[in-house]
């Protein structure tokens, strides 16, 4: 523990007065856990009364995933954000991203450290990043998301720490953390296990610039999720069933392989379905996102350990966690996300990749990020790491949305974040389609038949069947006839019987 910091000790708002507008400001943390809360909520009030004054204030804005309310929805909602990247959740950005009132690029996770270290973005004049401790040499102990903060810290000119005592100190225990040299001095990541360890406690700060230090005590208030419901449970009993059949059909080794999990309601309940079957072996986790659920099944010990990025955590877990922490410092280690999500390491440990999309269609290509083609819901986040490079690829949604009124299941995404090469296993509440080895044609077929609600079968079947031979069959006159009917008619087939569908 380090006494008698040289750094000067500032308030939120003499911090945020240090920020000019222009600015790119890289925050720390990943999703809501070790997001900055004190600066930007600062930083949001002084955007408004700039504003309000007549004068422009925007920041661009620089994170490693989606961050909490008292950073992304405050400076959303102050419209102080001209540039967002990597990722978001905030309804206040999405709006703004949807009217073209925000850049939001939308990214890979696993390659945003290597874009800020090569300064592909531009250069990061700003870093905000929350700590437990900082010493006079500059090692920072990050609190619980790691994201993108050591080559944040590495490439920042200038860095403000918010030492939030809220968390323990001894959740530096659980951090792993390198910075990769680049190419082409790159070093071989040498994990063959998700619960190896190859790095430090601590990411790395040059102490002459760090220009001040303001003091917190604040939570990250994680969200927590609903119970899954019916759906999300079926959807979970096909992906249970189905991996065991691998299992017992030699595909997937007896100990199991490392199981990702990507976020929401749908992730936790399969994560949940395959813990509670007695069939599967205790299993180990590589992810970005560690939410309440798997902490429960860490405590339990149907999960051995995992290797995340972030503890997504609701205060009341996360004040479990810090009360047994002995129970859980070595089964958690929390790495940068350039390691966490790594397309490399993903493949070598045989990660199953189990992830939500918006909507997929019949020839497998999904659809993870966009409404309608037009429209972001958050973005990419690490789907794409995991999913181009698992062992298996396994994208899920429920079969319908807005009460029937749309299908997942659709003739050609309006929106294409995962190829037909990269996903191998489409799950709905319909059933289970096995895509390897199946032709273009026969994918459609499975698709259709497994996944799509029976009420759009027909509809997708005469597509199919109508359009113009070729290796993959499309009418390119009707391929996206499902969107503009419901955009016209409030319905894709507005011609069915709604009251069958349960409600979203
Ligand atoms: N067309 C239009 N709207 C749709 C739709 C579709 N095909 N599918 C779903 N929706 C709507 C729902 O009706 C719901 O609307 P509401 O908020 O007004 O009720 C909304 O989209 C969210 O749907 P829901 O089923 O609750 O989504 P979710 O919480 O399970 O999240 C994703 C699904 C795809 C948005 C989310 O998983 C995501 O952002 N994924 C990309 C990032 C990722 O995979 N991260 C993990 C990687 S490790």
């Amino acid at each position: 523990m380090a006494t008698g910091y040289s750094y000067p000790t500032l308030t939120s708002e003499e911090a945020a007065e240090l920020i000019p507008h222009g600015a790119m400001v890289g925050v720390s943390g990943f999703t809501p856990a070790g997001s900055p809360k004190a600066v930007p909520t600062a930083l949001a009030a002084r955007a408004s009364e700039l504003h309000r004054a007549g004068q422009p204030f925007q920041i661009r804005l620089l994170s490693g995933a989606s961050t909490g309310a008292s950073c992304d929805d405050q400076l959303g909602l102050a419209e102080a954000v001209s540039w967002r990247a990597p990722y978001m959740t905030s309804a206040p950005l999405r709006k703004l991203a949807n009217t073209g009132r925000l850049d939001f690029v939308d990214m890979h996770l696993s390659h945003v450290s290597q874009m800020i270290m090569e300064g592909f973005l531009g250069d990061v004049d700003f870093a905000i990043v929350e700590a437990t401790d900082i010493t006079p040499d500059g090692r920072v102990y990050l609190t619980t998301g790691i994201g993108n903060s050591p080559a944040i810290l590495k490439k920042a000119g200038k860095v403000i720490i918010e030492l939030n005592s809220y968390h323990s100190p001894r959740i530096r225990e659980m951090a792993d953390i390198i910075v990769l040299p680049p190419p082409p001095n790159r070093i071989a990541i040498q994990l063959h296990d998700p619960l190896d360890r190859i790095g430090r406690r601590y990411a790395e700060v040059d102490p002459s610039r760090v220009v001040g230090i303001v003091h917190t005590n604040q939570s990250d208030g994680g969200r927590s999720f609903s119970k899954p419901d019916a759906t999300s449970g079926r959807i979970a009993a096909h992906v249970s069933r189905f991996f065991l059949e691998e299992m017992a059909a030699g595909r997937i080794p007896q100990r199991f392989l490392p199981l990702q999990s990507g976020v929401g309601n749908v992730c936790n309940a399969v994560i949940g379905g395959i813990a509670a079957n007695e069939d599967f072996p205790q299993f180990k986790v590589f992810t970005e996102v560690l939410q309440d659920s798997m902490l429960d099944l860490i405590a339990s010990g149907r999960v051995i350990g995992a290797s995340t990025c972030s503890l997504s955590l609701t205060d009341e877990k996360l004040k479990f966690l810090y009360d047994e922490f002995d129970e859980f410092a070595d089964r958690v280690i929390l790495r940068p996300q350039e390691i966490s999500n790594n397309p490399g390491v993903a493949r070598r440990l045989g990660v199953i990749a189990t992830n939500t999309a918006i909507e997929v269609d019949i020839y497998g290509h999904a659809n993870s990020t966009h409404f309608f083609g037009t429209q972001i819901m958050n973005g990419l986040g690490g789907s794409g790491d995991f999913e181009r490079n698992a062992y298996l690829s396994v994208l899920m949604c429920p079969s319908t949305a807005k009460g029937g009124k749309i299908s997942t299941i659709v003739p050609m995404c309006s929106h294409v974040d995962h190829s037909e090469h990269s996903v191998q296993v489409i799950v709905t509440e319909q059933g289970l389609a096995d895509l390897r080895g199946l032709s273009p044609i026969a994918r459609a077929r499975k698709i259709i038949d497994n996944c799509a609600h029976p009420a759009y079968r027909d509809y997708l079947h005469r597509y199919v069947e109508s359009a113009p031979m070729g290796h993959i069959r499309h009418d390119l006159r009707r391929c996206f006839e499902l969107y503009i009917n419901f955009q016209e008619q409030g319905a894709m087939l507005p011609d069915l019987d709604f009251s069958q569908f349960g409600e979203d």
